[in-house]
């Protein structure tokens, strides 16, 4: 038996109609890892997916966690960044696992951001028809968003996240100090993906939001430091990931409600299209994404104008880059037609009739659409 020493660990337990799994929340938890993870899954092998950067930062104290409770690790680390999304790599991760032996009874455990959590989850649905999957997201996006309510993938040369399945972790493991190494940009991306569930569902954490970020958002340096892993930050995290919990609880497979966890992300997945994907941060395009939606929803004569001002005036304040120069409405539009949440050929966008309450609206005019980007692309309005 060991104490487990953290001074503050927050548990939300999330479940769908046939899972159901917690999400842990602390600071210094890595080095728990072992005591953790045998709450709910025996001492095994286990594949650790990371990338690069976080396998440099974090891999050895978390591998320490886990041999010290009697897991075998076998760490696969990958290259950073989006590219790693691969069939290609999927199929490096298979090999990995038959190389060392891993049977039904071991797990796959992803230690990082979205990109390594998506990866992981996705080899460790097909793997052997499915063996358990551990989230360890170390980044703001992945513990707010990716990590949570089984969404895996990998890319194809089409599009992202066009191959993948839905598949549940038996757990999800977030040490807040992890995030005190993040660069700036990489915060900031994950801030956007927070401030989206206070935009959708919960006006107190919005209005927080609107009291914290501005002055924090100044301050915040690169890499963020213990800015990142404060108590207010520990708050915002747990009730971001409640409520996407009761969101997939009510719609795992996104059939419905699900949607609305992708308010602003028609104009954001659009933007990074029409950009290759080179220009912004999967959060960033969501922050600018969210702005849009939100002038799409006032022009259609849905939101208010002070509901409005307070959605785009506190993203401003995100300070994400400029327009990418050269790059035009018509690209953008064409982009939409790509879109996985289209219906037909027409563009389905998350609108709001007011903060908290989104919802779908299919097709909207043209005209309407091309203003609100006209304004971003050649005026830089959000
Ligand atoms: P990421 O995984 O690429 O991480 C961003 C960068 O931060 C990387 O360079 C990484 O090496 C670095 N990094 C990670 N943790 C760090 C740390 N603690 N300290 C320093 N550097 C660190 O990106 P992301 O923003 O976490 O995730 C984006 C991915 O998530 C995209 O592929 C997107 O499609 C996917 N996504 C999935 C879902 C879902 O529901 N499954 C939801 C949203 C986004
Ligand atoms: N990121 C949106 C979802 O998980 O549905």
């Amino acid at each position: 038996m060991c104490a487990i020493s953290v001074k503050k660990m927050l548990k939300v337990e999330l479940k769908t109609h046939r899972h159901r799994y917690p999400f842990y929340a602390g600071r210094g938890l890595l080095s728990l890892s072992g005591h953790i993870l045998s709450r709910h899954l025996p001492p095994r092998s286990l594949l650790v997916v990371s990338d690069e950067v976080v396998s440099r930062l974090y891999a050895e104290e978390f591998l320490r966690g886990l041999r010290e409770q009697g897991f075998q690790p076998f760490l696969y680390t990958v290259k950073e960044g989006e590219g790693s999304k691969s069939l290609a790599n999927a199929a490096r991760l298979y090999n990995a696992a038959l190389e060392a032996g891993l049977d039904r009874n071991s797990a796959v455990t992803a230690l990082g951001g979205g990109v390594a959590g998506d990866l992981a989850g996705f080899v460790a649905s097909t793997y052997l028809r499915g063996v358990p999957f551990v989230q360890v997201p170390t980044t703001l996006l992945a513990m707010v968003d990716s990590s949570v309510g089984g969404k895996v993938a990998v890319n194809h040369p089409l599009g992202k996240n066009l191959i993948g399945t839905f598949y549940q972790p038996s757990l999800i493991l977030a040490d807040l100090k992890t995030l005190e190494t993040l660069p700036r940009r990489e915060y900031i991306s994950g801030l956007a993906e927070l401030l989206k569930y206070g935009i959708i569902r919960d006006v107190k954490l919005f209005t927080r939001l609107e009291q914290f970020l501005p002055k924090h958002l100044e301050e915040v340096k690169s890499p963020v430091g213990s800015f990142a892993s404060s108590d207010n930050m520990l708050k915002y995290i747990t009730r971001a990931v409640m409520i996407k919990g009761e969101v997939v609880f009510r719609d795992e497979k996104e059939s419905g409600e699900r949607r609305i966890l992708n308010f602003g992300h028609t104009f954001a997945h659009a933007l990074e299209a029409a950009s290759d994907f080179q220009y912004y941060l999967h959060g960033e395009a969501v922050a600018v994404g969210m702005a849009m939606a939100a002038r799409l929803s006032h022009l259609l004569g849905l939101l208010d104008a002070r509901s409005t001002e307070r959605i785009t005036g506190l993203i401003k304040r995100f300070h994400v880059p400029p327009p990418p120069s050269g790059l035009k409405v018509e690209e953008v539009m064409r982009a939409f037609y790509y879109d996985k949440k289209k219906q037909g050929e027409h563009p389905v966008f998350i609108l709001a009739r007011e903060l908290g309450d989104p919802f779908v609206y299919k097709d909207p005019p043209a005209h309407l659409v091309t203003a609100v980007l006209e304004a971003y692309l050649h005026k830089g309005i959000l």
